[in-house]
């Protein structure tokens, strides 16, 4: 029985309609020179990338990015930490692309994170963990119109 209902989700998720969802690299994967592995590990899962670009976040983009965490403890380190150098901003398409893109990068905090996830495998740190991703289609609409003009 078990076995049927994972052959029939596997089925739904498969048939699903292409959608676009916003990432972007952190500093680190560039200062650690992983970023080359974490696009290839997107591109292997199936992702398309639909726009690719090194850029420099601005501290207002970043607190406008990150403002569902204004005024939490570790807010200014975060907008300090992502503007701290470039990162790899990214629009990318796939079936299902919001949750299947959360799942391969794995649990916010890397130390938690499951090994063969992008941050189990290349993070210890809550702040610099290598990759953000939106938590859904509206919010990916939302992020990616603060870097990309057409947005997703
Ligand atoms: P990200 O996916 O970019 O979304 C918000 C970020 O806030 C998250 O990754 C972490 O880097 C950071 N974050 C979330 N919770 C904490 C926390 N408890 N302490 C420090 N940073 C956090």
């Amino acid at each position: 029985m078990d076995c049927l209902l994972r052959k029939e989700r596997e089925r739904t998720l498969s048939t699903q309609s292409n959608t676009k969802t916003f990432a972007f690299l952190k500093p680190e994967a560039l200062q650690s020179r992983v970023a080359g592995e974490v696009l290839s590990r997107l591109e292997k899962k199936g992702f398309t990338i639909k726009q690719l670009r090194l850029y420099n976040i601005s501290k207002k983009e970043a607190e406008t990015l990150y403002a569902v965490h204004r005024g939490k403890p570790f807010f200014q380190e975060l907008v300090d930490h992502v503007t701290s150098g470039p990162v790899v901003l990214m629009i990318l398409e796939g079936s299902n692309a919001v949750e299947v893109l959360r799942r391969i990068i794995g649990a916010t905090n890397p130390q938690s994170a499951d090994p063969g996830t992008i941050r189990g495998d290349l993070s210890l740190s809550i702040t610099a963990n290598m990759i953000h991703a939106s938590d859904s289609l509206e919010n990916a609409k939302k992020e990616s119109a603060i870097f990309f003009h057409d947005g997703i």
